[in-house]
């Protein structure tokens, strides 16, 4: 299968008009960088008075992420995006809050806690299986669908145990909304101050309301002692600041829960789901990621050991999170003065940085819109500079959930992939688009295939 057929968005040369620029960014952020991405280490963007910079060399980016990140807050698009329905969690806390938060959020994904949540991965993917049997060769999914309604299960049965079965519908009803609603308005994309005036009600302020009364009543429940289980919402209530020995208030627990649904199911999902289709059109390494299943597994569900040894499948889904890295772009907003690689950064500027492009940097990359999982190797893996490669960010800020989004990619794919093999719908169409995350535009429709 040659690169030009892997979907990408068309790149551009020049500027776009403002007006386009606009309406492009709104409908897919990823479709607005053009060629000038690869020459220049930072791009300088201005949507009229508001400047955005975009770094696109590791040096670069080193530097806002990790050796000047104090400098570098999260931006307030991405603020003001998230915070109305996930409040203050560790996504957007900032400063000494965020530092306590994360300090006593770590423990509970640790390699300890993330071998005790791998048995729920197991399980919700037999369940899968099970259902695709009843279905039979053919059979058409649209796969997107199916990966998100598994990472969500399988994330609410993590947090909520024994609830999982009556919380998950409305997890996915306020998820679900969240994602169709939210957009940045054109006030957002401005970066105009908080205290501008703005349309008083955001209308996707109230989506959590039944999920948060949920929450509320199991949190009660919990405290109360009436829980029976070491789940991950048992955990963050028990959790306490090695610097302080003080948990977290239930309003900051809401948060992070909340937080953690969000952050933590669709881009695992989105991860799958660009992997099923990168397999599909490479048959070489499919067959090479089946044997290999084959090979460890001998048709046994993985245990938590068995992951380290599926060292192919690991490199097909690094290399999957480099052609399609979910979480496409992160910004943040400089609070003072700086300079990047010879680049003056002004107080206030918006920097961006964008993994969609990095991880195609031509100069980064050999054949860089080739899916070749090799690249994950590890001796040339340890070649390439640090940032180069950055689906879950870098430095302090660092996705938490990176271990165990990993372990759960690989169970799922591990699991699926023994018995079934996902063929692309004829005439599927496939777009990445990139708003919040990147995603298939139409959804990714495929027949399932015995192996
Ligand atoms: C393939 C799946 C995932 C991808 C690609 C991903 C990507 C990212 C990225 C890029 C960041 C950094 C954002 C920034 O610096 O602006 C981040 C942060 C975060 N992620 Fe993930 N993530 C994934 C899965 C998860 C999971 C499973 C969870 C939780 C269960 C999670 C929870 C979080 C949280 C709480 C943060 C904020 C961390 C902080 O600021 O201290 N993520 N993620």
């Amino acid at each position: 299968m040659s690169a030009a057929a892997l979907a990408a968005p068309p790149r551009f040369r020049g500027r776009m008009p403002l007006l386009r620029f606009l309406r492009t960014l709104k409908d897919s952020s990823v479709a607005t960088y053009g060629e000038e991405m690869f020459e220049n280490a930072i791009v300088e963007r201005r949507v009229l008075w508001q400047r955005y910079l975009i770094v696109n060399a590791p040096r670069g980016i080193q530097r806002v992420l990790l050796d000047n990140a104090g400098n570098y807050v999260k931006s307030r698009v991405a603020r003001r995006l998230v915070e109305p329905g996930i409040g203050r969690g560790l996504l957007t806390s900032e400063g000494e809050a965020w530092r306590r938060q994360r300090r006593i959020m770590a423990p509970s994904f640790d390699h300890r806690s993330l071998m005790s949540y791998a048995p729920v991965m197991t399980e919700a993917t037999a369940a899968v299986l099970a259902r695709w049997d009843g279905l039979g060769d053919g059979a058409p999914l649209d796969i997107a669908v199916e990966m998100m309604r598994l990472t969500l299960k399988i994330i609410a049965s993590t947090m909520f145990s024994a609830d999982a079965e009556e919380v998950g519908p409305i997890v996915e009803e306020a998820v679900g909304r969240y994602q169709r609603e939210v957009r940045p308005g054109l006030l957002d994309l401005l970066n105009l101050p908080d205290w501008w005036p703005r349309p008083s009600t955001r209308p996707w302020s109230h989506i959590f309301d039944r999920l948060d009364a949920v929450i509320d009543r199991l949190m009660a429940r919990a405290l109360g002692g009436s829980a029976k289980s070491k789940d991950l919402l048992a955990r963050l209530l028990d959790a306490r600041d090695a610097e302080t020995g003080r948990g977290m208030e239930p309003r900051e627990v809401r948060d992070q829960v909340v937080t953690i649904f969000m952050a933590g199911h669709e881009t695992t999902a989105l991860a799958l789901t660009w992997t099923w289709y990168l397999l599909s059109q490479h048959p070489a390494e499919e067959k090479r990621f089946h044997a290999e299943l084959d090979r460890v597994l001998g048709g046994r569900a993985p245990s938590f050991e068995d992951l380290a040894r599926l060292r192919y499948t690991r490199m097909v889904l690094e290399e999957s999170m480099r052609l399609y890295p979910p979480a496409h772009t992160m910004s943040r907003e400089a609070v003072a003065e700086d300079e990047i690689e010879g680049h003056r950064v002004a107080k206030g500027s918006v920097v961006s940085i964008v993994p969609w492009v990095i991880h195609r940097h031509r100069l980064l990359w050999e054949r860089p819109d080739v899916f070749d999982p090799e690249r994950f190797a590890p001796e040339r893996a340890s070649a390439r500079p640090r940032f180069a490669y950055i689906p879950f960010g870098g430095g302090p800020r660092i996705c938490i959930g990176m271990g165990l989004a990993m372990t759960e990619a690989l169970v799922i794919l591990a699991m699926l992939g023994q018995r079934y093999r996902l063929r692309l719908a004829p005439d599927g169409a496939v777009e990445p688009v990139g708003l919040i995350t990147l995603r298939p535009r139409n959804g990714l429709p495929m027949l399932l295939e015995r192996r």
